[in-house]
């Protein structure tokens, strides 16, 4: 039997976030679009995003919210598809949501709905979804591009214009990240960055897990600091190291062999308050009152570590300085991260020098489009990464 070759306008590689939405514009703008994914399902990360209820954007979203080479090159899309634009597609399909904390949106109900919603814009427009389906091969063509693909009716080959890629990063190979996007980059010439994980636990040397491993389980407020970059939210102590919003943050600018800083009471300045529980409280055992500062485990750890005991009535100034030093100038060295296995992004991807900002374009492969994770820039942990998949997904969906 013949070989099927098919011939389309638009070849989406990606059914994820990025895929799903440039397919709802590309496919508006009419000419056949096709969305590839080897996946059984389109959307999986959306579907298991934010515990499941999606963290879809943030009220806040800033270009300075997002890591790249080039610090300019994600505030084009952004600017002409913003969150507002996207929590108005959300009302219009009546999903019910929430801000949670500091401007991040997730829906009350499920993040299904988004997939949900997504999908039906996608099919809406006219495009086609094709699941189960592996790429084996794809090259440069007088019009545009071919492809060797490997689905459910078996191998063919597809022609087409324009090719989109929205394989995403390297992040929880378990479920379906490849890295393929990054070799498609490189096969048609394109500079990578380099890629790493982001938004990732750190772990640290035995010596201090030895220290850490009692305070398992307990989360604190705190301030991290790494270099010039500082995340204030919630830290925590787990078996293999340090984990919580803060330490995701921090993970996304931390380098091997820096250190990085915690400050347990942040915005105070310790001394101080120290001093004031002396004058008020000097009859009480010191690690009482460290225990009205921070989880009552995590002070009684505290004092035992450093020795502290007696009244603070009790304590010099020099003393009290001392352990000012010790809450909010904690330094840590961590060993390295979880690595792409619990990672929720990648760092790094296709060179942002290579595209074109307003339309994602590669400018020397006319009809080639990267958008989404693949593309060198990383959003903060709170919605910004899915509002990048958005933003760039639309911008080159309405350039094909
Ligand atoms: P995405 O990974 O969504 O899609 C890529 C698609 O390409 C997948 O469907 C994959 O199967 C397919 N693919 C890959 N290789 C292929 C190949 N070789 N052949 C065929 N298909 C291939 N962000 C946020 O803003 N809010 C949040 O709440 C969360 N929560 C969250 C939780 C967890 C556990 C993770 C891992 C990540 C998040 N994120 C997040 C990050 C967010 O999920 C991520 O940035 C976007 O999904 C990126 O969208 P893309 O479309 O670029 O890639």
């Amino acid at each position: 039997m013949a070989r099927q070759h098919l011939q389309v306008e638009t070849v989406i590689l990606g059914a994820g976030a990025a895929g799903l939405m440039c397919a709802a514009h590309a496919g508006a703008a009419g000419g056949r679009v096709l969305v590839v994914d080897h996946a059984r399902a389109p959307g999986e990360k959306i579907r298991i995003s934010g515990g499941g209820r999606c963290n879809f954007t943030n009220l806040n979203v800033k270009p300075q919210c997002f890591l790249s080479d080039n610090a300019h090159f994600a505030k084009s899309a952004l600017s002409r598809y913003t969150q507002h634009d996207f929590i108005a597609l959300v009302e219009r399909y009546g999903i019910a949501y929430h801000e949670k904390t500091r401007g991040q949106l997730f829906c009350d109900d499920s993040a299904r709905l988004i997939v949900d919603m997504l999908c039906a814009e996608m099919a809406r427009a006219g495009a086609e979804l094709r699941l189960q389906t592996r790429i084996d091969g794809v090259a440069k063509t007088e019009g545009g591009f071919s492809l060797d693909l490997d689905g459910q009716e078996g191998a063919y080959g597809v022609a087409c214009r324009n090719l989109v890629v929205a394989t995403g990063g390297k992040s929880i190979p378990k479920m379906g990240a490849t890295g393929f996007g990054y070799r498609l980059a490189e096969q048609f010439g394109l500079a990578v960055t380099e890629t790493r994980p982001g938004l990732v636990p750190l772990t640290f040397g035995e010596d201090v897990m030895a220290d850490f491993r009692p305070l398992a389980g307990v989360a604190a407020d705190v301030a991290v600091t790494c270099g010039a970059a500082r995340f204030e939210e919630a830290m925590l102590f787990t078996h293999r190291g340090l984990s919580g919003p803060a330490i995701l943050q921090i993970s996304s600018y931390w380098r091997e062999k820096m250190p990085i800083a915690v400050a347990l009471l942040p915005g105070a300045d310790p001394f101080e308050v120290l001093r004031e529980r002396r004058r008020q409280d000097g009859r009480k055992a010191i690690a009482s009152v460290l225990a009205d500062l921070l989880p009552k485990r995590l002070a009684l750890h505290m004092a035992d570590r450093l020795g502290l005991a007696g009244n603070i009535g009790d304590m010099s100034d020099r003393k009290l300085s001392a352990l000012a030093q010790a809450l909010n100038g904690w330094e840590l060295h961590p060993a390295g991260s979880e690595g792409y296995r619990t990672a929720e992004v990648t760092l790094g991807g296709v060179d942002t020098a290579a595209l074109n900002s307003r339309t994602m374009e590669a400018k020397a492969v006319p009809g080639l489009y990267f958008i989404g994770e693949v593309v060198d820039v990383t959003g903060w942990l709170g919605g910004y990464n899915f509002q990048w998949a958005w933003s760039s997904g639309r911008a080159a969906g309405t350039a094909i």
